[in-house]
């Protein structure tokens, strides 16, 4: 039992304030490379939803927010923006310490977030609805863009403060107002995040914070009826759950779910590069995106060698403290997700995979007591095998050979999921082909990863339902209304068929 007086103590932040739970109970968060708590997070309740979106509904209603011109509501954006950059260095702190990711991996992750605000914000008064065309005589029709109202945001524990971002940028750019719910796993930074929005200076209710469980605080959210949209990111099992509800009440729905990306190795790529791609498809973040190219397809040709080096060059990486400038994997976020992905480590063994590397929880000295598991290879997967079908979200690869381009399509899309694929070869007529071919949201050539505020990220099947990022993109948050207007002198008699 840890005293309490030794944690920090966060408070959500609801209609401009900063207050506890109404049931004033808290939660622990841990921090994973001590595998111990380090804050106490207010747990939330449905009353506290309810206070939340009140407050957002007044504050999407009436008072200052709506009266901001476009260009008034942009420059508050890109003021977020630029005070995220300010702060860059305490945001990627706090997310280190309550997410294991690495400071070396954060610090640029925060400054690169600005980005959204600084590009959404910009587009505030961009979004122009148009005049058309008529089939009518003596009418005029033109359409004009509206926020949708309160958007509830529901945010996983792998990259809190970048998923919040690429739902808070678009919809407050919008015009929309927010009800943020972090994961129970990773509440601080997104906490840090609402000073910022706070300084920033938005309306109070505008932006709102309320941290808690699924059960708590994420249901209730969704089924609010003031609650217009759900923006979510996380598993596809709950995501069918949110979906479900937000159907009773014929919400609005963007959701980026798992993933199971093949990352696709052709006889004819540049080896070395394809070594560092698979690496980084996997072991950045511990494994732990929805975009991890978690299964390797490696032509039979080149397939022993390849794996000689992919597991060369592996066994490089340094484990250790998250903070520390020379560490390449860190923990595991949580004590459930390390757990999961050990049993996922015994399932593959189960069903006859041979781990090439790792394959167990890492004791390396350097990792102390906290959630590490050790880089780990299978070879000799199949496609059929539960470690090639299901998201594991850890440091995990499965690497299944293929014959040629069509069994790789084949293999490649034979998931429930299509978020990601990548592909490293250096045929043109092939790089065409298969990025037509494989039913992903995003496909990458000879590199892996890349994502920005500039392009639509999302998924294909049960990945995901919209599109973050990217220009178009801001109509999730909107609605679109055609306004008639008669220039006609007289109204004809409307009992006269025309
Ligand atoms: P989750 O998808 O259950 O949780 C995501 C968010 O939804 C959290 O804020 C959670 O509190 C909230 N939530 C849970 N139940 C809810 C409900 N009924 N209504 C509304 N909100 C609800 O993910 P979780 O439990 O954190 O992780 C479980 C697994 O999901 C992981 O092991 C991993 O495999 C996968 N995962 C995938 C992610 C991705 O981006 N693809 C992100 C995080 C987890
Ligand atoms: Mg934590």
């Amino acid at each position: 039992m840890t005293a309490t007086a030794t944690l920090t103590t966060y408070k959500m932040y609801i209609d401009g304030q900063w207050v506890d739970a109404a049931s004033s109970d808290h939660f622990e968060s841990d921090d994973p490379f001590r595998a111990s708590p380090w804050a106490l997070i207010p747990r939330g309740t449905p009353a506290d939803v309810d206070r939340a979106v009140r407050a957002a509904h007044k504050a999407f209603a009436c008072g200052e927010w709506p009266k901001l011109t476009a260009s008034r509501r942009g420059a508050l954006v890109r003021r977020l923006g630029d005070l995220i950059t300010e702060h860059s260095q305490r945001l990627a702190e706090v997310e280190v310490r309550d997410n294991g990711k690495l400071y070396a991996e954060m610090s640029m992750q925060t400054a690169y977030m600005a980005q959204w605000y600084h590009y959404y914000g910009g587009l505030a008064d961009k979004i122009e609805g148009a005049v058309l065309p008529t089939d009518k005589p003596d009418t005029f029709n033109y359409t004009r863009y509206e926020p949708l109202g309160v958007v509830a945001a529901i945010i996983p524990w792998n990259s809190p403060l970048l998923l919040t971002t690429w739902k808070l940028a678009p919809a407050l750019a919008a015009g929309n107002t927010v009800v943020i719910k972090p994961s129970e796993f990773t509440s601080a930074s997104v906490l840090e995040l609402m000073k910022l929005v706070e300084q920033a200076g938005f309306p109070p209710g505008v932006v709102n914070v309320v941290t808690g469980f699924g059960a708590d605080v994420g249901a209730p959210l969704v089924e609010h009826p003031l609650v217009a949209k759900v923006a979510f990111t996380g598993s596809d099992v709950t995501g069918q759950r949110i979906y479900e509800a937000a159907a009773r009440g014929l919400k609005h729905v963007t959701m980026e779910l798992g993933g199971k990306s093949p990352n696709i190795v052709f006889d004819d790529a540049e080896i070395d590069n394809a070594v560092k791609g698979a690496i980084s498809g996997i072991f950045a973040a511990t494994g732990q995106t929805c975009i991890a190219g978690s299964r390797l397809l490696v032509q039979q040709t080149i397939h022993d060698q390849f794996l000689d080096r992919l597991v060369a060059f592996a066994k490089t990486a340094k484990m250790g403290n998250p903070m520390d400038a020379g560490t390449q994997i860190g923990p595991v976020t949580n004590k459930p997700q390390f757990e999961k992905i050990l049993n996922y480590i015994d399932i593959a063994k189960g069903e006859g995979a041979r781990a090439v590397l790792g394959g167990g929880r890492a004791t390396r000295p350097e990792c102390g007591s906290g959630w590490f598991v050790e880089p780990t290879i299978f070879e000799g997967v199949n496609n059929q095998m539960r470690i090639a079908q299901e998201e594991v979200f850890g440091p995990v690869l499965s690497v299944i050979p293929f014959k040629d381009e069509e069994e790789a399509i084949a293999i490649g899309n034979d998931v429930v999921y299509g978020l990601a694929a990548g592909v490293w070869t250096q045929n043109m007529r092939r790089a065409l082909t298969m990025a037509e071919k494989l039913q992903a949201g995003t496909v990458w050539i000879n590199t892996y990863r890349a994502v920005s505020y500039l392009s639509p990220f999302g998924g294909y099947k049960r990945s995901g339902i919209g599109r973050e990022s990217g220009q178009e993109m801001i109509k999730e948050y909107l609605q679109v209304k055609s306004v008639w207007i008669s220039t006609a002198t007289t109204v004809p008699n409307p009992f006269i068929q025309r």
